[in-house]
């Protein structure tokens, strides 16, 4: 196919360079969004008198068919065309002749590829976002259902304080929370249209950015031109919160793996979302979640290609930035699947309560509660904590816990204790009188709870 910049050229390119050069086998997602950022054009070409109305209705109507015959497969992409922009365009041309040609006026592929990428990017947050408060609503449900689940918390992964599994589901509800506000934060910077930048200088036709932005939902248009056609930030804040929702789903994912095990033994996996081994007949692996775990790497990695796809780049559009689409492209589609498929394991898994409870039991997850009721007594914090150290020394060497110490052995280091202290470290107790504020106390999650379900809505 003869390129549409051969003018200029006495030979054909190189049909490696050809290759090489080509994007349209990814840029093709954009089709939509090049045919609608192409009527938008086209509409304000004829408002300013740029081309006449017929072209512009013949335009309108032969992208509107386009969009049409590729949304039924009627019409297929053209492997030989550069990019979708050019095949959007040869295709336009080839159906309605001269006019097509004119779609081109006061533009630049350079604009056209900035205003796509924004396009496709806006609405693949939205569907990220729908994805994250779906995850955050079965939080919410979950934790509704379990504010009474007494789990041990941990620190340094040795069992520390008691909680609750809806507690510590709720941090995730917390992160989830935050990542649905980067993402809000990134669409909203990167709702500037780029639309009329030209190739990097604008143009000398009398365009009107402004309508251009409005008819393409914008909240205005990016102000200067060389920025808007060298300017791929919004890629990258897109996949910074894009690693961060990963980096969340990878320590979840890391925890359901541990809970998994026979060493914890605090979830089982519904088996339809959990899977075998070809030798070992007693497996049942979390695949799920230790893919996604995996699959953080790759959008690490594509925020890593962005930022370093554009360390460096000099003003205006270099080619290097075609290679923005495919690592966000990749970044988008991994964390989808991966919210896909992690809400509905963890939706569907079994709470193990009574191994929850059993593992908080061991472990001398009390001992500050212990501490705290010397404190309470009178007894300087410091001198408590030495006190309920050698206590635990004592059960540690004896083979006992704290509820089943002895009061004496208690008396013996301190005379403060007296039989309300087994009341005191009752791990229920533990748990639900820590209600300070963001505390596991159940009163304290269902605050936690309700606020969350007004960020994420109810499942
Ligand atoms: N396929 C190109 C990209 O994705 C479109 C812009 C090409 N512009 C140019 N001056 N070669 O970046």
């Amino acid at each position: 196919m003869a390129k549409m910049w051969a003018g200029r050229f006495k030979k054909e390119a190189d049909s490696r360079v050809n290759d090489f050069n080509s994007s349209i086998s990814f840029d093709s997602r954009m089709y939509r969004q090049d045919i609608t950022g192409s009527i938008a054009h086209a509409t304000m070409l004829a408002a300013r008198g740029i081309i006449s109305e017929q072209d512009r209705e013949q335009i309108v109507d032969g992208l509107t068919g386009i969009l049409a015959d590729l949304d039924s497969g009627a019409l297929l992409f053209d492997p030989d065309a550069e990019d979708i922009h050019m095949f959007v365009e040869a295709e336009l041309t080839a159906r309605i002749g001269d006019a097509g040609k004119r779609l081109h006026t006061a533009r630049s592929r350079n604009d056209q590829v900035a205003l796509d990428i924004r396009l496709y990017l806006r609405e693949q947050i939205d569907e990220v976002s729908a994805l994250v408060k779906a995850l955050g609503s079965t939080l919410c449900r979950m934790a509704r259902e379990h504010t009474d689940t007494i789990m041990p918390g941990y620190t340094h992964l040795q069992r520390a304080q008691p909680i609750t599994f809806a507690h510590h589901l709720m941090a995730y509800a917390g992160m989830l929370a935050r990542d649905l506000g980067r993402l809000a934060d990134a669409g909203k910077r990167m709702n500037l249209c780029p639309l009329g930048s030209g190739a990097l200088a604008g143009t000398t036709y009398p365009i009107d950015r402004e309508m251009t932005a409005s008819l393409l939902q914008f909240d205005g248009p990016v102000l200067n031109s060389l920025d808007g056609v060298s300017d791929r930030d919004f890629c990258i804040e897109l996949g910074s919160a894009l690693a961060a929702i990963m980096m969340h789903l990878s320590r979840f994912s890391e925890e359901i793996i541990l809970w998994c095990s026979w060493e914890f033994k605090f979830l089982e996996l519904d088996d339809a979302f959990a899977t075998g081994s070809s030798i070992m007949p007693q497996k049942k692996n979390p695949d799920v979640a230790e893919l996604v775990r995996g699959k953080t790497g790759r959008v690490y990695g594509d925020l890593m290609t962005l930022l370093t796809m554009m360390k460096s780049l000099p003003l205006a559009y270099n080619k290097d930035m075609q290679e923005d689409k495919e690592a966000i492209f990749d970044a988008i589609d991994t964390v989808k699947l991966c919210l896909s498929t992690f809400r509905p394991m963890l939706a569907t898994a079994r709470v193990l309560k009574d191994n929850m409870r059993n593992a908080a039991a061991k472990g001398f997850i009390n001992a500050t509660d212990c501490a705290d009721y010397l404190t309470k007594k009178g007894v300087p914090f410091r001198d408590a904590y030495k006190i309920t150290g050698t206590l635990v020394g004592i059960c540690v060497d004896r083979g006992l816990t704290l509820e089943t110490l002895p009061l004496d052995q208690y008396k013996a280091l301190s005379p403060v204790f007296e039989e309300d202290v087994y009341k005191a470290i009752d791990l229920t107790a533990c748990a639900m009188t820590r209600s300070s504020l963001g505390g596991p106390a159940k009163e304290q999650v269902l605050e936690q709870i309700e606020a969350a379900e007004k960020v994420f809505g109810e499942e």
